[in-house]
């Protein structure tokens, strides 16, 4: 069937987030721990696979497609899977993006504006050498900042993604937005999420982000801003930086009812939703007799699927990950 995706609660998905990868040069602690685990390479996606999967969304009424890891440019061949679906902006795709960790951007910039890409977001959640150091087990702030200057100069937008963590840049919070805004790049800030098992309680540094926004508008103007992305984001526009600011706050405030996205792991699992655990098995479905037949009947059985919200809720201390899944298997 070529119906356009719809999940029982009516709402339209136009938006796949397609993990390339679960591997990552960085080991942000929040996210994963320093041994982690990765998927043995045989059972990821070829990129012939991420292509007709791609390509089989497309002919569903996706519209935006982001890529994903881990950290999708450590893929050795992420750049010709960006090349392939580039071809498709203007018949069918409206927007081919990618959220990246700006270790490797320095390298591809170029070459991601000249297939298409025009926007990537970049995870930042400090300037400091050493908090960069501390939290992601890796000195590679310098790489990541002159990513953060390549992309400006290829022409691309950036938005930063900054998890907000309670003693460690909670300090530093307002000077990242201010240091963004005076780059031209938007800013936005996430709520910690309980996925995943790490080395530390991810409780100690949950920092609501009601309690940043109260302190960021004792010194700034801040008001709601018309900008939507169809994403969880919320967003404002400071006056005294000029730039804009984005909320993502899932533990605190529910968004749920306007979700357009799907997202998919390196090994073609659908996940219906990033807080659950419903899922559809793609790569079954690529690997049958009849492909198209088989990816059609599971998509359908995804909109079915669906659930309503995720289901985040504040975790005490000491408790166990609410997903036993990290962020890293389905890119945020
Ligand atoms: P746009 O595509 O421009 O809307 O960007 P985005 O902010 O949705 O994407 P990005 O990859 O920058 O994601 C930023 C963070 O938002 C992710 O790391 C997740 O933490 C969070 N996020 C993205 N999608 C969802 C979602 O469906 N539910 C929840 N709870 N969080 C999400
Ligand atoms: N909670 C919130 N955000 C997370 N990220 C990774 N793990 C978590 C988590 N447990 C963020 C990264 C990046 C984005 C893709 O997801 O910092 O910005
Ligand atoms: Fe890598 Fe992103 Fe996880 Fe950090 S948050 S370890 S950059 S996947």
């Amino acid at each position: 069937s070529f119906a356009p995706l719809v999940d029982q609660f009516q709402r339209r998905i136009t938006y796949l987030r397609l993990s390339v990868t679960d591997r990552c040069d960085l080991r942000c602690s929040y996210c994963m721990p320093e041994r982690m685990t990765f998927l043995p390479r045989k059972e990821v996606l070829s990129l012939e696979e991420l292509h007709d999967l791609a390509l089989g969304f497309i002919a569903r009424g996706i519209t935006k497609i982001r890529l994903t890891g881990g950290e999708p440019l450590v893929r050795r061949d992420m750049i010709e899977l960006v090349q392939a679906l580039g071809r498709k902006l203007g018949d069918g795709l409206e927007e081919l993006t990618l959220t990246t960790n700006g270790t490797r951007l320095a390298e591809f910039a170029e070459d991601l504006f000249a297939a298409g890409v025009r926007r990537v977001n970049v995870s930042l959640d400090t300037l400091d050498r050493e908090t960069f150091e501390r939290l992601s087990r890796r000195d590679s702030l310098p790489q990541v900042l002159e990513g953060l200057a390549a992309a400006k100069a290829a022409g691309l937008k950036v938005k930063l993604n900054t998890v907000a963590l309670k003693g460690v840049n909670e300090e530093e919070i307002a000077d990242l937005v201010a240091w963004a805004h005076g780059q031209h790049f938007d800013a936005t800030l996430i709520e910690v999420m309980p996925l995943g098992e790490i080395e530390e309680d991810r409780f100690d540094h949950y920092l609501p982000l009601a309690a940043v926004q109260e302190q960021l508008a004792r010194q700034w103007t801040m008001t709601p801003s018309g900008h939507r992305t169809g994403g969880p984001a919320r967003y404002w526009d400071v006056d005294e930086t000029g730039g804009r600011l984005g909320l993502i706050t899932p533990l605190t405030n529910n968004f749920c009812e306007g979700c357009n996205r799907i997202r998919v792991t390196a090994t073609g699992q659908l996940y219906a939703c990033l807080g659950g655990n419903e899922r559809v098995d793609l790569r079954a479905a690529l690997r049958s007799a009849d492909p198209e037949a088989a990816l059609a009947q599971a998509l359908d059985v995804a909109m079915r699927i669906k659930p309503a919200r995720h289901n985040f809720v504040i975790e005490e201390p000491g408790a166990a990950p609410a997903l036993s899944r990290h962020m890293s298997m389905t890119g945020g």
